[in-house]
């Protein structure tokens, strides 16, 4: 009895220091195979008198399920580090950051419009978005361009099909249907920035017929023109990084504000290469001025109560003059290799309040 407990000891053990599934294999054969040490004893108990046998015969039974279910359950942990060893060695680091050759690229107008969103964001301006399929009503007549209007025949207008009532829906000629949008459904104080898709009917090298554009909007009981002239002169200097940036308010007309002002910046061109900053020349780079009373009136907002600005400017323009991009078509050529040129790595902060403006 006490052999069989010594023995069953030992074979636990060496089961125990087993570290692969063939020395595990070789120890079942070696004691339960069919002619294994276990199997042998068990075979030998026909020589024993029946009262022994029935004892040993008992204890050996014991010994056997002892072993085998040891064998078991060592065969299941060895398996079980096995695929633990596995998944360990193919681990992925999900937090590590991509190889340089397969990052993919922010397209230049996407960092520019998150430029853009960015410096305005800090100015306390939030984003507003409207449909790029409009109403006339919002894209013209209440900006103040009625049917007659020669400012319609300047847009080049995409028209839909007419409707049963003969109305003609258009794809926005600009971001400023959501100045109506906005100003029809919130009371002032309002103050959004809208970037967007613009269309017109118009191709050649700098223009497309799909663009961008980025409208401000401003309403409250005070907001003047000083208050114009700081936010756009703040902006140009934080989108360019040019401290002293020239900035250049120059009389211009829009239908849907009076006064009305085109912003240029500084510049310089050096054997055909463009600068901007100072230099001799200047550069229109958007519109503005102050919201058109009739406007105002237009979507509901008292006139005599309430004052604003507004402005907006092409995003492809400011884009290639920030970027260095010479050629408008370019941007919708969805070409790898000019994406990899003048497209962001994904993971670049846009440019809050550029130095310029701190
Ligand atoms: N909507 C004008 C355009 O597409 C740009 C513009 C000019 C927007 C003056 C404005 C503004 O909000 O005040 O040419």
């Amino acid at each position: 009895m006490e052999d069989i407990e010594a023995l069953k000891n030992s074979i636990i053990l060496a089961i125990s220091e087993t570290t692969s599934p063939d020395g595990l294999e070789e120890l079942r054969v070696f004691e339960l195979g069919k002619s294994g040490r276990i199997t042998n004893m068990m075979k030998s108990l026909g020589n024993m008198r029946e009262i022994e046998r029935k004892i040993a015969g008992k204890e050996l039974n014991i010994l056997k399920q002892s072993v085998s279910g040891a064998i078991e359950k060592k065969k299941q942990s060895l398996l079980e580090s096995k695929i633990n060893e596995k998944l360990e060695l193919e681990r992925i680091d999900v937090t590590l950051p991509p190889r340089a050759q397969t990052i993919g690229k922010i397209h230049p107008i996407s960092q520019t419009i998150d430029e853009v969103v960015s410096i305005f964001g800090e100015m306390g301006f939030s984003v507003a978005e409207g449909p790029d399929i409009e109403e006339d009503w919002y894209n013209f007549t209440a900006l103040n361009i009625p049917p007659d209007h020669p400012a319609r025949q300047e847009h080049d207008t995409f028209y839909l099909e007419a409707k049963s009532k003969g109305e003609r829906m258009v794809l926005r000629t600009h971001t400023s249907p959501v100045q109506v949008r906005t100003m029809e459904s919130s009371s002032p104080p309002i103050r959004i920035i809208v970037p967007g898709r613009t269309y017109r009917c118009d191709h050649d090298s700098t223009h497309s017929p799909m663009f961008h554009q980025v409208e401000g909007l401003v309403v409250d009981e005070s907001t003047n023109m000083s208050h114009l002239k700081g936010c756009l002169i703040e902006f140009c200097r934080a989108f360019f990084s040019i401290e002293d940036l020239p900035v250049r308010f120059r009389p211009s007309y829009f239908p849907f504000t009076e006064p009305s002002a085109e912003v240029d910046i500084g510049c310089s061109i050096t054997e055909g290469t463009l600068k901007i900053g100072h230099g001799d020349k200047w550069m229109e780079i958007l519109g503005s001025g102050m919201v058109n009373p009739r406007v105002l009136e237009n979507c509901g907002i008292d006139s005599k109560k309430y004052q604003g600005f507004a402005f907006g400017m092409g995003i492809e323009r400011i884009s290639m003059l920030k970027y260095g991009i010479p050629d408008l078509r370019t941007f919708y050529d969805s070409d790898i290799r000019w994406m990899r040129h003048y497209g962001f790595r994904c993971l670049d902060v846009p440019t809050m309040v550029g130095k310029a403006a701190r």
